[in-house]
């Protein structure tokens, strides 16, 4: 069956965004990039995510500037960043003429492999940003959401992939954001998808249950093509298996991915001296197989910010709490896969619901917004009690929710003005104003006048 397995490694992106509450600096990617670029990775995630918006709120670092030393410094390796759809890299929809501007500007500064995804596997979510990585040339990977449900089976997951696979993506990723899948779910959903559509598929998976080196090895039996690996200190717990562990597996088979384990040993050495430094963004329960994932099902990246959250309130003794109370939650709003931003209105309704000791004595305005559907179609039918919380007597939105948004690109260019020095900074504004502009006036050394 399928020959050579490709890696994607993802230490720059989703490793540390799982593990060290994505707070690397670019700083400390350079000084191995040079290595990393000799490797022969199929891509490397550099970018999107949660980075952009780290960037620019906690580090005070330009994200495009960070593309761009990047790119400069590894000129061999295809670049490859993760969409949120509608939500680009922020947590809510944006209009279609920022979406585009986002993904040409992206494209322009580097990125060769677009992942898109949409947390409700909604495609009309989707369509802006595929059609937007597409027009650019770049290769664009449709993305299928896996989660665990009533409503999610495996012929469930072909059909959103058939529908993805109809909009010209050359790419079909199946995202385990959330660790969830078990090794023969994913033989049977990727021999599945693999027998209907003529397309590569890639396999990007989370360690938080210890299921994923096996959901790998079944992967590659059911065909799959490529996989998301981290190297060894920025692997396992939430973020993804060892990239030497897969080399290291495969060596000598037909699977084998002529990667090299004397140079990553090198690249190894280096990232277990950086995770030393973000030690203060560790988190305990990051370390160990958490196999309650499988019941609460947080994924990787919100497991550390609802942890972070929760300190901030001297509240961390509820996590266990919260997370209990995410499944009845999470059946409320019609299963949505728990991925950025239904884990995060998820996350916040199941913390306000144990911090008020009342289910739905206070609702947060995302909740609100979901159960009007301005997030999209959620995958199973919403509850009665929350619909009734919530509406009222209204009626959800059946459109496509960006439908109602009012272009925005030159209204933020307005609105910014002279702080913007770029097209890109329009961009960081028109996603993120308040921290894209405090960020423009702490780089120009200016305060905001009162
Ligand atoms: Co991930």
């Amino acid at each position: 069956m399928a020959g050579k397995i490709e890696l994607m490694e993802t230490v720059l992106r989703d490793a540390h965004q799982c593990l060290l509450a994505t707070r690397m600096r670019t700083e400390d990617m350079l000084p191995i990039a040079e290595k990393l670029d000799q490797v022969g990775y199929w891509s490397l995630e550099t970018w999107g995510g949660a980075t952009f918006d780290a960037c620019l709120r906690y580090i005070k670092e330009c994200p495009w500037e960070r593309l761009r030393k990047l790119r400069a410094a590894m000129p061999k390796t295809r670049f490859q960043m993760l969409v949120r759809g509608q939500n680009v890299v922020g947590y809510r929809n944006y209009p279609d003429d920022i979406v585009q501007a986002f993904v040409e500007r992206a494209a322009a500064n580097g990125i060769d492999v677009f992942r898109v995804f949409d947390a409700m596997n909604d495609l009309r979510n989707m369509k802006t940003a595929i059609d937007a990585g597409l027009k650019a040339g770049k290769i664009v990977e449709g993305a299928v959401c896996y989660t665990v449900s009533p409503v999610h089976s495996p012929d469930y997951f072909l059909r959103v992939a058939e529908k993805l696979a109809e909009t010209g993506v050359q790419i079909i990723c199946l995202k385990d954001m959330g660790g969830l899948l078990a090794p023969y779910a994913a033989y049977e959903i990727i021999k599945k998808i693999k027998s209907r559509i003529p397309l590569p598929l890639h396999l990007h998976s989370h360690c938080t249950a210890g299921l994923s080196p096996m959901n790998y090895m079944m992967a590659i039996e059911a065909g799959a093509d490529i996989l998301d690996t981290a190297i060894a200190p920025l692997s396992q717990g939430s973020s993804q298996p060892a990239t030497e562990q897969m080399v290291a597996a495969l060596m000598g088979t037909p699977h084998d991915t002529g990667l090299d384990l004397g140079k990553l040993g090198e690249i190894a050495e280096y990232f277990y001296q950086v995770r030393r430094k973000y030690a203060e963004f560790e988190s305990p329960v990051n370390n160990q197989i958490k196999a309650d994932v499988l019941v609460s099902q947080v994924p990787g990246g919100m497991l550390s910010n609802l942890v972070a959250q929760l300190r901030q309130q001297n509240a961390e003794d509820k996590l266990e709490a919260v997370l209990a109370e995410m499944p009845s939650v999470r059946k409320d709003l019609g299963y949505p896969p728990l991925v950025t931003p239904a884990s995060q209105i998820c996350g916040s309704q199941a913390a306000l619901n144990v911090m008020t000791g009342k289910r739905y004595s206070v609702v947060a305005q995302e909740t609100r917004n979901f159960v009007m559907g301005l997030y999209g179609e959620p995958p199973g039918p919403i509850s009665d009690e929350m619909k009734k919380k919530v509406l009222g007597k209204k009626e959800p939105i059946t459109c496509r929710p960006a439908d109602l948004l009012q272009p925005g690109l030159e209204v933020a260019r307005k609105e910014i003005g002279g702080l913007a020095a770029s097209e890109e900074d329009v961009i960081s504004y028109a996603l993120f104003p308040e921290i894209a502009k405090e960020y423009f006036l702490s780089r120009d050394g200016r305060t905001e006048r009162q």
